[in-house]
């Protein structure tokens, strides 16, 4: 029995030679070490042996069950080494490289230009106020002072809803309405930016959804003068004093008297391109004295109160400022345009 331990042991230490993972070792530990292992196996013919030799074989097995062991602990941590270097080796990662900068989103054009302008008109005491983009037909158009079927409604081309009444605001001048039925009797200095719609053919001018930002001022004794300097000091913030501006006379149903303000055109430097029509000049806003009939719908008695109001264009300013050649720009959200701006 002696000796069919040694020759077991011999074998299993020339077979743990050969274990070349951890998967193998444990195949090997349960063959020579398990519970129905080569020497568990052998054991179990110790109680049929003579008593007197016993002590004798048991003794041997010991020492080979301790020796088997140690071989076993030994090769594990031989084993587990070697497999972890692998490791490191294999997902090694060189500290010293510098970091992927995650890519960070950033405002759109279109709200940055739209925030410039508010904080323009916050220093001059306007407070922001937003209305819905969703509108009826009477705040939109009627309390405008357009009744239904005015000629003048050619001036908007309007996306009708298939609910009679509702359209999508084609311009922030229904908020005068709201805001004024709001604040009546107090004065009101207010710029309403928001998003508009136009039921238009797209080019480089025009799009079908723009921000505008209306204005408006109502009071006692407010002159077209006011009007005048509040426009004058915004394009001169705006355009840092670069651009020359004028007015021209216009009409609006809902001013009374009416004009625009151009902004000499950067893209061609005044020589005429398609952004201005060939004409030098682009126009940012409308603006007048708010009509009586429009104050009067606000609540707000002509005899007593006056107003002034303006409407501009935001995506148009900023084609002015940052020399922006096509709108259509604005919403193809291609990324080459939108990172050159912030
Ligand atoms: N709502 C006009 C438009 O979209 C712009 C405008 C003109 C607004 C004159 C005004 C104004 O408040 O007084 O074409």
């Amino acid at each position: 029995m002696q000796d069919q331990l040694k020759s077991m042991e011999a074998e299993a230490l020339a077979r743990l030679d050969a274990v070349q993972d951890l998967a193998a070792l444990e195949d090997w530990r349960t063959e020579y070490l398990g519970r129905r292992g080569r020497l568990a196996q052998i054991m179990r013919g110790l109680g049929a042996l003579p008593a007197e030799e016993r002590p004798a074989v048991g003794q041997v097995a010991n020492q080979v069950k301790a020796r088997l062991e140690a071989a076993y602990e030994e090769r594990r941590v031989a084993l587990e080494e070697e497999a972890k270097a692998r490791a490191f080796r294999a997902e090694a990662v060189d500290v010293t490289l510098p970091g992927r900068p995650p890519a960070l989103g950033r405002l759109h054009i279109a709200t940055q230009n739209l925030r410039e302008i508010s904080s323009i008109f916050a220093q001059m005491g306007f407070e922001v106020y937003e209305t819905p983009e969703v509108e009826t037909d009477e705040m939109n158009f009627q309390l405008l002072n357009i009744p239904p079927h005015h000629p003048a409604r050619d001036m908007w081309s309007t996306f009708y809803t298939d609910r009679e009444g509702v359209v999508l605001r084609t311009h922030t001048s229904p908020g005068q309405i709201r805001l004024m039925r709001e604040r009546y009797p107090a004065e009101i200095r207010a710029i309403l930016p928001g998003k508009i719609y136009r039921y238009e053919q797209v080019s480089a001018r025009y799009e079908y959804q723009l921000h505008q930002v209306e204005g408006l001022a109502v009071g006692r004794n407010i002159h077209m003068s006011d009007l005048k300097g509040v426009l004058v000091a915004f394009a001169q913030q705006m355009f840092q004093g670069t651009r020359r501006w004028r007015f021209r006379g216009s009409y609006f149903p809902f001013t009374e008297p009416s004009f625009e303000m151009d902004i000499e055109c950067v893209l061609c430097g005044g020589g005429g391109c398609r952004v201005c029509k060939y004409s030098g000049w682009v126009e940012i806003l409308g603006a007048g004295m708010v009509h009586p009939v429009v104050l009067q719908n606000g609540g707000y008695d002509p005899a007593a109160y006056s107003g002034f109001a303006f409407g501009m264009g935001n995506e148009r300013i900023a084609m002015l400022k940052y020399a922006i050649d096509d709108i259509r720009y604005f919403f193809a959200n291609d990324p080459r345009f939108l990172a050159q701006f912030g």
